[in-house]
């Protein structure tokens, strides 16, 4: 299968979309109407796929669909069919995907083995009557590479015992005893699931109803592990919502063992993935090998239905590439955007780091500093409505701030206008900085990522202008400003 970019398929097409006030550039969002989390996330020959919920009748939340989009390089997406309708079981809500390569399932043929699902079947109806049993897990399977999918007949394969929340199966291959894992949300804590043939699931143990934050619900788990010299180490990520650092949804992680059957913790204490207010429900794709690559949706459920966009509605953030880092003993997990951005990286803007210096910002922009000695600094981005938003570092409080206070448009919720620090986790004299900024979001990394924040704004007009804030004095060493192509072209 040979996926052709949108603006060749149709022409036309690329004039009228993509092109609306706050659409994002370099990051992925459906042509049209709601989307939150990603979903069914799995690499196959040599595509991405990746499915999302999806409601393609408005854009605000509704019936839960799958929707469906791939890749070759995690950047060009092109949107395909809707890939999941709600059924007589419930609306289609979060899930994951593999590759069942040696189709333990048996619902492939020989020499091609299937793509499995895995997603929670919503009763609206069970809901509405008061029942706890409204949430079940369903398994679907394609042999056409996502492209068409079919249901297994005897769904749901894992039944809810009597918990209102209990849902977003992740699924892992457990190879040391040839078994897959679900990784499933069940309110307050995260339940282990095991199979030999993803149809019949055992329950293995639970984890974390006394660990990390506990403000809200838990959804959108995963589990997987890294070689770090030569040793296991696991990672889980929990999605809260509400009960984030900046209110509303956030994705936290925890990194210990796992030994097929249980999860022990190395720290119990709340750790974030991004520090920002707009990367929730994030997990990794599957079969990817080595690499460990991560999507978040870029919006929060505090404020999602209700930002300043019209037919559409939400972007996924740039996929991010995790790894581990141990500090001091403890084990800290890194983001860092993928090395594909380089696909759309164009002329490097402006060499020079003058401070106090206006340049003008046109589209997606990616800045790079590095400081040999990290100091007070701060980049604004701006427009000519005297709107702006600030990304910096403040030494009196040791953290990294976005501030959107005088964003632009935030009137459509109360809490949206305001400032968001995350401490500085690294404790190195240096830091180096990359900032991906688009249409309406920006994304900063430190330290190679030990930090990451992600904030979408609503400028009444693009910010067209950045400037670095920085003392005299302080010295400045890499500075690469590089313009982004829109990946719609
Ligand atoms: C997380 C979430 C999931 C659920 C889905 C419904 O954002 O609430 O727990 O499966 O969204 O759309």
């Amino acid at each position: 299968m040979i996926y052709i970019g949108i603006c060749v398929a149709n022409p036309m097409r690329a004039q009228r979309d993509y092109h609306e006030p706050h659409r994002l550039q370099i990051h992925f969002s459906p042509k049209d109407h709601w989307m939150n989390d990603p979903n069914g996330m799995v690499y196959y020959k040599g595509s991405y796929h990746l499915f999302f919920q999806y409601y393609p009748g408005a854009n605000v939340w509704g019936p839960m669909h799958w929707g469906h989009a791939a890749s070759k390089d995690l950047l060009h997406w092109t949107e395909l069919p809707v890939a999941l309708y709600p059924d007589s079981l419930g609306y289609i809500f979060s899930g994951s995907a593999v590759a069942d390569m040696n189709n333990t399932s048996g619902f492939g043929k020989k020499g091609n083995p299937p793509l499995v699902a895995i997603y929670t079947n919503h009763d609206p109806k069970g809901e509405k009557e008061g029942t706890s049993t409204f949430q079940n897990q369903s398994i679907a399977y394609s042999l056409d590479e996502g492209r068409s999918w079919k249901k297994y007949l005897d769904n749901p394969v894992l039944k809810n015992p009597g918990i209102k929340d209990f849902r977003d199966p992740k699924l892992s291959w457990y190879g040391n005893e040839k078994k897959w894992i679900m990784t499933l949300a069940t309110f307050d804590r995260i339940s282990f699931f095991s199979s030999r043939d993803l149809k019949n699931w055992t329950k293995e143990s639970d984890f974390g109803k006394d660990a990390g934050a506990h403000g809200g619900v838990w959804e959108c788990p995963d589990l997987f592990s890294f070689n770090y010299h030569g040793k296991d180490i696991w990672v889980l990520l929990v999605s809260i919502n509400p009960g984030g650092p900046h209110g509303g949804s956030a994705t936290q992680y925890f990194t210990g063992q796992f030994n097929g059957h249980v999860f022990t913790p190395y720290q119990t204490q709340t750790r974030w993935i991004d520090g920002g207010t707009d990367n929730y429900a994030g997990v990794t794709w599957s079969n990817t090998g080595n690499r460990k690559i991560f999507l978040g949706w870029m919006s929060n459920w505090e404020y999602a239905a209700k930002v300043p966009t019209e037919n559409w509605r939400s972007a996924m953030t740039i996929p991010r590439e995790l790894s581990i880092e141990e500090l001091k003993g403890n084990f800290y997990l890194r983001s860092f955007p993928v090395k594909e951005l380089s696909l759309i990286s164009e002329q490097k803007t402006d060499l020079s780091p003058d401070a106090q210096k206006s340049r003008s910002l046109k589209g997606p922009l990616k800045l790079e500093l590095d400081f040999p000695s990290l100091d007070n600094f701060s980049i604004e981005l701006s427009n000519g409505n005297n709107e702006h938003c600030t990304i910096g570092f403040d030494t009196g409080n040791n953290s990294f701030f976005i501030d959107r206070t005088m964003s632009g448009n935030a009137n459509f919720e109360k809490e949206f206008a305001k400032k968001i620090s995350s401490e500085r986790i690294s404790q190195e004299k240096g830091c180096d900085i990359i900032l991906i900024i688009d249409n309406s979001s920006v994304e900063f990394f430190a330290d190679k990522g030990l930090t990451a924040m992600t904030a979408i704004f609503f400028p009444t007009e693009d910010f067209d202008t950045f400037k670095l804030n920085i003392d005299p004095k302080t010295k400045v060493g890499k500075y690469n400003s590089t313009i982004l192509r829109s990946i719609w072209k």
